[in-house]
């Protein structure tokens, strides 16, 4: 069965995946879904509630369910969550239904993008930030590696350079 011709964004918090997406859907005048926009659109309330009514095992729940439906579009441009390659069920949908692209950036760069974010509930624990995304980043990194079908570093490259190589990629 040939891929439909969805593409598919994945990678941690801060890579750039929603604004690489959006910028792509303009230039590939494809729709662009956002799995956690999505999710916040269903329950009328924001991730970081989710998290604290359900727990993040309510959050996956509901980010399985949601990826399931938004990878049986075609000819979408769709940004996960970061830790939507967790389930084996989302990364099966993601490999077989689409194109996936991994942003991949390093700690120092992560740090700079998520340090102020309020809307994003695993990096506010007693850890630091720094010593969170390196863990998510030692655990997920294979994850990522193996639903991807290109990798695309995001650290030291402009969105439109990002942009260009995704792309190049898929002629
Ligand atoms: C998460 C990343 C977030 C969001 C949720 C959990 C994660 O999405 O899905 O806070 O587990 O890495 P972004 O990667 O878009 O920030």
């Amino acid at each position: 069965m040939h891929k439909q011709k969805n593409i598919f964004l994945i990678g941690l918090m801060g890579t750039g995946k929603t604004t690489v997406g959006r910028q792509l859907s303009r230039q590939l005048k494809m729709d662009f879904y956002d799995s956690d926009r999505v999710i916040e659109e269903r329950t009328g309330v924001d991730i970081p509630l989710i998290f604290e009514k359900e727990g993040e095992t309510g959050f996956r729940t509901r980010e399985i369910a949601i990826i399931d439906e938004l990878t049986q579009k075609k000819n979408i441009i769709l940004a996960t969550g970061g830790g939507a390659v967790l389930s084996g069920d989302n990364r099966n949908h993601l490999i077989n239904r689409g194109t996936v692209f991994y942003l991949k950036s390093n700690l120092k760069t992560l740090i700079q993008r998520t340090s102020k974010s309020k809307n994003r509930p695993l990096l506010h624990a007693d850890e630091s930030v720094e010593v969170i995304l390196q863990r998510l980043l030692d655990q997920r990194g294979p994850l990522y590696e193996e639903a991807a079908d290109y990798t695309i570093e995001t650290a030291n490259n402009s969105i439109h350079n990002v942009i260009q190589a995704i792309i190049k990629h898929l002629q």
